[in-house]
């Protein structure tokens, strides 16, 4: 089965079609940089253009970077404000004339990464991690997801989690990647302490560079990064389609 996965972001907004069994990608992955402002009609019109562009027709399955319950966004962290209270399922479905199925990007970056990547398969407590402009968290227990974490929001250091060791932070205060790690390992510390997770899987653009703060991170837990990387949302949306379908 072929579905197009989107996976959409604060500066782009990517798509392929995804065989579903396999996690392959099925067609170019195109890219739209994202509109400004990200209002939702702006964005709605650049998924028509996307899937337009890919000449698909079918569902469709989508990450996006909030907390989304029953097609609705209820937070808006990194994005518009204007998405709060949208019913993101139904305006998107609207604009491309097809089903449009929505969830958090880190839920679908998980599952993807659960199903073809590094804890493939694996049993027990995992949680995935995004690290870009915000973190995005997902958490299984025996294969099975406790949908819309925001373990990002934790209060920590006086702030949200996020705001001190995301790779927006990183960016924003020069840290030198050992600072940024023990940054990292310390949130991981007390995040592992509160769920107790068997694994720890980082995504997220930076986790490409895993091998320059490897050594800071000293929790008690196996921590791997990402194997689908860049792909994880687009292939984990599609799946998430996929599991919606079924219902
Ligand atoms: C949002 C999450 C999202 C994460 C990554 C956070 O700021 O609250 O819902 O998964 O950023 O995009």
């Amino acid at each position: 089965m072929e579905i197009l996965g989107v996976d959409i972001g604060g500066s782009g907004i990517k798509g392929a079609i995804v065989d579903v069994t396999t996690g392959e990608l099925k067609s170019d992955r195109i890219r739209i940089p994202t509109p400004q402002p990200a209002t939702p009609d702006a964005v709605a019109q650049t998924l028509k253009q996307l899937v337009d562009q890919i000449g698909y027709k079918g569902p469709i399955g989508c990450g996006f970077p909030a907390r989304v319950i029953k097609g609705e966004v209820l937070t808006a962290a990194n994005i518009d404000k204007s998405w709060i209270n949208v019913k993101v399922e139904k305006i998107f479905s609207k604009a491309v004339g097809m089903d449009v199925f929505v969830a958090n990007d880190a839920d679908v970056a998980g599952l993807a990464e659960l199903s073809f990547g590094a804890v493939k398969g694996h049993k027990g407590t995992v949680l995935f991690l995004t690290l870009g402009t915000g973190i995005g968290s997902a958490l299984f227990h025996n294969g099975h997801m406790f949908p819309n974490t925001e373990f990002g929001h934790l209060k920590f250091k006086g702030d949200s989690a996020e705001k001190y060791c995301a790779d927006s932070a990183r960016e924003r205060e020069e840290l030198k990647f050992k600072e940024w790690g023990e940054r990292l390992n310390k949130y991981l510390e007390y995040i592992s302490f509160l769920i107790s997770p068997e694994i720890i899987v980082l995504g997220g653009g930076v986790s490409k560079k895993f091998e320059k703060f490897e050594e800071q991170l000293k929790v008690n837990v196996k921590v791997v990064p990402a194997k689908t990387l860049n792909l994880a949302g687009i292939i984990g949306a599609a799946m998430y389609a996929k599991s919606r379908l079924k219902k």
